[in-house]
């Protein structure tokens, strides 16, 4: 495994956790090698004092017998994402470890980097022989890619365009950390069973469907990032579509990621349209009091920290069943769930879990060792990304031409405020 930007958050939060319990419980392949590439001007020393610290920080109890194993497995390549020679450089340090076990690995390259980097790393990637691999089957090659998948759907399509020019759909394994919950894993798993709700699962018997993103937190440290994402590319653009996909998809004929995907996507691509002059009586924005001093936010910001969208499916087996979509920061709670309100009056409450250490660590484990298997089950497709934006995007369009259609309401935040005045 290639990881660029190995020394960021990203890694530190969540994926080096992950890898370290892997390998702890035996899970990673018997040959197995991570190179970091970055900036830092560092060897492999340096690289495992700096991994040491974040094994320390992160996990808990950990064995040293474990953590002295796995520095082992680690090998560093300092270089620049827009200089050419580091990408010959990172060549030369994977084949050689190639040339140390006589095969040809399989690899994959983690972009752990702003999306801003990608057209470099893909170019030179290509340039250098990196992105080749050997075979589809033997010493194959994946990427694996995190959101956002782009800012808007000009900006998606533009990005698998470039994707596209080294990588074919089955080697890009892109990451929606929710896929990856057990709550979700859990629910894939008896829409597939058939024996979610039976056949009491349609319109027939449920009167709404309300998924909801509740945070305690707030921005924290990302304000320069969030205000130019908001709520909805951040939250609900991608985890609360997601969560709906698997909800209210067709159960495919097979068990395979190719059908999973398949019918996730047509999910997506049934959600109505909201109309532009529905946008009043159908979304509602909101930005909590004080987000505006936030370093990195813009002082006259119209970036929304909740939302709560009132959507559709077009689709015969939903038709007329209100998808309530609802999220933001500082709510006074974390509340994940999904609430199923079914015509007979009674409700019932799927909790999709909260953010802490050991959960991030645990959905990474998923997804590292399905991105090793070749599973793509728990990872987006290209449609999927597509159908999401089709969306997300009229509702941002509307929202950020003004604040004349759809109002942007200020909260207190650490309260309910907002959403009990939000109504519906
Ligand atoms: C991330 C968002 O994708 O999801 C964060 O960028 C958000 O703003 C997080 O807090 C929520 O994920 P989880 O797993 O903590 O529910």
């Amino acid at each position: 495994m290639v990881a660029f930007g190995v020394t960021g958050d990203l890694m530190r939060l969540k994926v080096i956790p992950a890898l370290f319990a892997l390998h702890a419980h035996g899970d990673l392949p018997e040959k197995f090698r991570l190179v970091g590439f970055s900036r830092r001007d560092w060897g492999d020393e340096e690289f495992r004092t700096y991994i040491r610290g974040v094994i320390i920080e992160r996990v808990n109890d950990a064995k040293e017998v474990d953590v002295a194993t796995f520095l082992n497995l680690l090998h560093f390549q300092s270089g620049d994402f827009s200089n050419k020679e580091s990408y010959v450089s990172l060549k030369h340090t994977v084949d050689a470890l190639d040339a140390s076990w006589g095969v040809c690995t399989n690899k994959i390259f983690y972009f752990a980097v702003a999306p801003g980097f990608y057209r470099s790393i893909i170019e030179d990637m290509s340039l250098s022989g990196l992105s080749e691999g050997c075979s589809q089957e033997d010493g194959w090659t994946r990427i694996i890619i995190e959101k956002p998948f782009g800012h808007d759907g000009v900006e998606a399509e533009r990005l698998e365009k470039l994707l596209a020019t080294s990588f074919q759909e089955e080697q890009i394994y892109r990451i929606d950390h929710y896929l990856a919950k057990e709550s979700l894993r859990t629910m894939l798993e008896s829409r597939l069973g058939g024996d979610f709700f039976g056949e009491t699962w349609s319109a027939e018997n449920v009167e709404s469907i309300t998924i909801r993103l509740l945070e305690d937190i707030g921005v924290e440290k990302r304000g320069g990032f969030y205000d130019t994402v908001g709520a909805l590319r951040d939250v609900g653009q991608n985890h609360m579509l997601e969560i709906l996909a698997l909800l209210v998809m067709e159960r495919p004929a097979y068990r395979t990621a190719k059908a999973i995907r398949e019918k996730r996507a047509d999910a997506l691509e049934a959600l109505e349209i909201i109309a532009h002059e529905d946008m009043s009586t159908k979304t509602i924005r909101a930005q909590y009091d004080g987000y505006r001093d936030i370093s990195g936010v813009a002082p006259d910001s119209i970036t929304e920290t909740y939302f709560k969208i009132r959507a559709s499916l077009r689709s015969a087996h939903w038709l007329g069943v209100p998808i309530i979509l609802e999220a933001g920061k500082r709510l006074g709670e974390s509340r994940k769930e999904v609430v199923i309100h079914f015509k007979n009056g009674t409700d019932t409450v799927i909790r999709i879990g909260s953010e802490n250490a050991v959960q991030y660590s645990e959905e990474y484990k998923h997804l590292l060792l399905e991105a090793i298997r070749g599973d793509q089950t728990l990872f987006v497709s290209k449609r999927e990304v597509e159908a999401m934006w089709r969306f997300a995007d009229p509702i941002v369009r509307a929202w950020y031409e003004g604040t004349e259609r759809v109002p942007l309401h200020t909260y207190q935040p650490d309260t309910s405020d907002i959403y009990t005045r939000a109504g519906w």
